[in-house]
């Protein structure tokens, strides 16, 4: 893999730079930090990875979890809903309760900073020595997971939020270029329009957090790579015109959407194109592994590009894995950790996963070409943090945004009211 783009990023674009758990304030571990090891019969692994590719992602990195430790019994915790719409609230729950899992999936950033602040994971800052982690991932990622000299996860992958996936045959069966580039959604729109006309549904999208990666994406188009991370910063106005004129854009999307769009997981709404029932899907590229798990080839059966506007901007994420205070197997958890930040576990994982490794030395020269594509963008693209994916945001401001998008989808609130909420969510 090429020399990380956030290696590079100097303290004047910092701004743009990963939106990880760097962030600051008060932060402890419950005491301990339970590194050491101790009961490795088993380790319960928490994830939202029940099926289809994503459970085929964790499966490849099972298999090779129990090549490197054959004697601990990997549990299989995941819990179904995309994004971790279920998982999270259950997890909260556990853990509030004192029932921790050994180790739990999270994403790197503000969504972790949130178990920081709680004390409810643990420093494993002694695991990136032991491991030599240090120098595997890049710098700048490092420093950035580092929170008051502590490390409370090790990232898998990293995975892109802002992809088109289209369907080459719906798409020219509408009298429009599956290879066209597009410098705006404005002129992705026009063509959209064209699809929409033809009977085909246009733009296919699931349930609220979907529309909410769907949202950010449009957020960026309009903004720039500046302007929307100056949305998490406090520098962009969310009552600004910028702003109103991408929710526009955003209203007009969703108009060329399904209508059942939400009764759907993310899997239903790419099988939709995977299946020729729709012409374009936005989301993160974990849709890569669903189109390769159907046998789908690019351009023949599929196209994808970055969602138009956002050419040269990485919407960035990265599921990490914790240990948590009170792990009942902190040996099992240590082993597994051990795994995911391995090189062979990076590899395996993440080709079957859509991703890219968080490390720099995996070997990728298997991956696929739309992965290829993707480990040439983090390398040279500027990155920014994920709304919906909680690289930008807490989960509680999340959580608010996502009900806003949904009362505005559902035609419970219109723009101005939209607007409002957004303003009002992020002001928490
Ligand atoms: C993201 C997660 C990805 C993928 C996706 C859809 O939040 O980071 O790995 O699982 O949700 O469920």
């Amino acid at each position: 893999m090429k020399k990380n783009r956030i290696l590079t990023i100097g303290a004047g674009a910092a701004v743009l730079a990963l939106g990880l758990a760097g962030c600051g304030g008060d932060s402890g571990s419950g005491g301990g930090t339970g590194t050491e090891g101790g009961d490795a019969s088993e380790v319960e692994v928490f994830t939202w990875w029940a099926a289809g590719s994503e459970k085929a992602g964790l499966d490849a990195l099972v298999s090779v979890f129990g090549e490197q430790h054959p004697d601990t019994e990997f549990v299989n915790g995941a819990v179904a809903g995309g994004a971790g719409s279920a998982a999270k609230d259950l997890l909260q729950s556990r853990l509030q309760q004192g029932d921790p899992p050994d180790t739990f999936q999270a994403h790197a950033g503000a969504e972790i900073q949130d178990y920081i602040d709680a004390a409810q994971v643990e420093d494993v800052s002694d695991l990136y020595d032991e491991f030599g982690l240090n120098d595997a991932f890049p710098a700048d990622l490092v420093d950035r997971l580092t929170v008051d000299g502590a490390i409370y996860s090790v990232p898998a992958n990293i995975h892109r939020a802002n992809v088109v996936w289209g369907n080459t045959k719906v798409i020219e069966e509408a009298g429009v270029d599956p290879n066209a580039t597009y410098e705006t959604i404005d002129d992705w729109i026009a063509d959209l329009e064209k699809i929409d006309a033809s009977g085909a549904t246009a733009l296919s999208v699931g349930q609220a957090w979907t529309q909410v990666n769907l949202l950010e994406t449009v957020l960026l188009a309009e903004l720039g790579a500046e302007g929307y991370e100056g949305l998490w910063s406090g520098d962009t106005d969310w009552a600004s015109a910028d702003v109103t004129a991408a929710l526009e854009d955003f209203e007009t999307l969703i108009g060329f959407t399904n209508d059942d769009r939400d009764g759907l997981d993310w899997p239903d709404a790419t099988q939709l194109v995977i299946d020729g029932d729709a012409a374009y899907n936005v989301m993160g590229d974990w849709a890569e592994a669903a189109f390769a798990e159907a046998g789908a080839e690019a351009p023949a059966d599929y196209v994808y590009f970055p969602v138009p506007g956002t050419d040269g901007v990485f919407d960035f994420l990265a599921d990490s894995f914790t240990l948590p205070v009170g792990a009942p197997h902190p040996g099992g958890a240590k082993a597994w950790l051990e795994t995911v930040s391995s090189a062979e576990g990076q590899a395996a994982f993440n080709k079957a996963k859509g991703s890219i490794p968080a490390r720099t030395d995996a070997d990728t020269s298997d991956f696929g070409a739309y992965q290829q594509t993707a480990i040439e963008s983090f390398g040279q693209d500027t990155i920014v943090s994920s709304l919906a994916h909680g690289a930008a945001v807490p989960v509680a401001v999340l959580n608010d945004i996502t009900d806003a998008t949904s009362k505005f989808t559902s035609g419970a609130s219109d723009l101005a009211g939209f607007q409002d909420a957004l303003v009002a969510a992020n002001a928490k």
